[in-house]
């Protein structure tokens, strides 16, 4: 643990009592120590492959403050690069996305191949036989792999296997891939917003069943008229928003996930008034076809279920209205940048992703119903840690009972992982 005259968490099972103190959300000596002891030595999502299809295409990332490419090569391998010539240091890739045949820098015009070679370099009976072509390719991130579809990278050569690492995050995974039929892909565009807060308040909010009311509140208003309306237009009753219901599951490795009803529908599978009667027959269709592949209990649980997981430490995957990947990336201690994508089955027809999309910006988008509200309760958040009256927060709702969508096991667990992260240096905890 960081150099500190107190514990930084207060985790007292017995008690019932959970409390992380305030300075692991301003102090930039614990910000340092995040980068070099969870941010090294995780996996961290870079992409999807779907964002790189065919050989040659390309996208560029930067991730824990590391500019990389990540490129699909000719073999169709998917391979991650350090953005950084060899040569002396220019960036070689300066496109966000692209096809290519190779990369050649701009600056001096070294030119590497697809996986990293150095192919060709100007003039160069100038160098001498210490010069060796073969060690003056592009460095590749020390672990780059893939679980159906989506790509992480370690800076950490000895890390466990990614499978191993996502624990039981991976089944959450699997039941969004399955229920597209096991071609999902990321459609084009991201969100791109920053906010004065550190990181993890967006990682425990993510997964906050008990905010949804009162911060959404706007939101819900704005369902429950517009439902009314649609109710009267199509005759179906509504359902009144109360609340979310379901559980919260510990995943392993600090991963965590609530499942709840969403009794209000889900655009692409679960039909509420919201979305018209035209809608109906094409949403039922699509339940009709996962009950038939996957079974009565696992399509329930694809189309009336929705999710919010966090894959330790800054990965969110959120099943809700649609299927949402959000990063989350440390700047200083508070400040952070927020990137996120949708995925969608990629073989989805027009109605089900013009939902999805209206769905993805009205709610979630950096100006939506959802996110504007977040962004508030967390600056302000950020805003009272200035204050030396309370030096602890408070994080033991739900310790005296079965966790519910509505308490904080979520949020303990990510903290617990921290605290493990930052206290053991040499091995990466398995
Ligand atoms: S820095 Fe890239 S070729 Fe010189
Ligand atoms: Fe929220």
């Amino acid at each position: 643990m960081i150099e500190h005259s107190k514990p930084l968490i207060l985790d007292d099972e017995q008690r019932h009592v959970f409390r992380v103190h305030r300075s692991t959300m301003v102090s930039p000596d614990i910000a340092a120590a995040e980068r070099d002891r969870i941010f090294q030595r995780c996996w961290l999502y870079l992409g999807h492959e779907s964002e790189v299809r065919a050989p040659g295409d390309f996208v560029r990332r930067t991730i824990a403050g590391q500019p990389l490419i990540l490129v699909r090569g000719k073999d169709a391998v998917v391979r991650s690069f350090f953005n950084t010539c060899p040569h002396r240091g220019a960036t070689i890739c300066r496109q966000d996305a692209g096809n290519a045949k190779a990369f050649q820098c701009f600056y001096h015009a070294w030119t590497f191949g697809l996986d990293g070679a150095l192919i060709g370099l100007p003039d160069d009976a100038g160098y001498g036989d210490g010069f060796d072509r073969g060690e003056m390719g592009l460095a590749p991130v020390p672990r780059c792999e893939s679980y159906r579809g989506f790509v992480f990278v370690c800076f950490d050569a000895n890390v466990v296997s990614l499978v191993g690492y996502l624990a039981r995050a991976k089944d959450y995974l699997d039941l969004i891939v399955d229920a597209a039929d096991g071609a999902a892909e990321v459609i084009g565009g991201a969100h791109d917003y920053a906010l004065n807060a550190n990181w993890k308040l967006l990682c425990e909010n993510s997964i906050d069943g008990y905010h949804g009311l009162p911060v959404h509140e706007t939101y819900f208003k704005y369902l429950t008229r517009i439902e009314k309306r649609a109710a009267e237009e199509t005759g179906v009753g509504v359902v009144s928003v109360k609340g979310v219901f379901g559980g919260a599951i510990d995943l392993g490795n600090g991963h965590s996930v609530i499942e709840y009803e969403a009794p209000w529908g889900r655009p692409i599978a679960k039909w509420s008034p919201l979305f018209g009667l035209a809608a109906q027959p094409e949403i039922e269709a699509i339940r009709a076809r996962l009950r038939e592949k996957h079974g009565e209990q696992r399509a329930r649980q694809m189309v009336d279920m929705n999710r919010n997981m966090l894959i330790f430490p800054n990965l969110v995957v959120n099943d809700i209205m649609a299927v949402v990947i959000r990063t989350i990336w440390p700047v200083d201690a508070t400040r952070m940048c927020v990137r996120s994508w949708q995925l969608a089955p990629a073989s989805e027809t027009e109605g089900p992703r013009e939902r999805r999309l209206e769905a993805f910006l009205t709610f979630l988008g950096p100006g939506g119903f959802a996110t504007p509200d977040d962004v508030e309760a967390l600056e302000s958040c950020q805003a009272g840690f200035a204050c030396q009256g309370i030096e602890w927060n408070d994080i033991s709702r739900g310790m005296n009972r079965e966790p519910l969508t509505v308490d904080e096991l979520q949020i303990r667990t990510f903290w617990r992982r921290w605290a493990q992260m930052m206290t053991v240096r040499d091995t990466v905890p398995a």
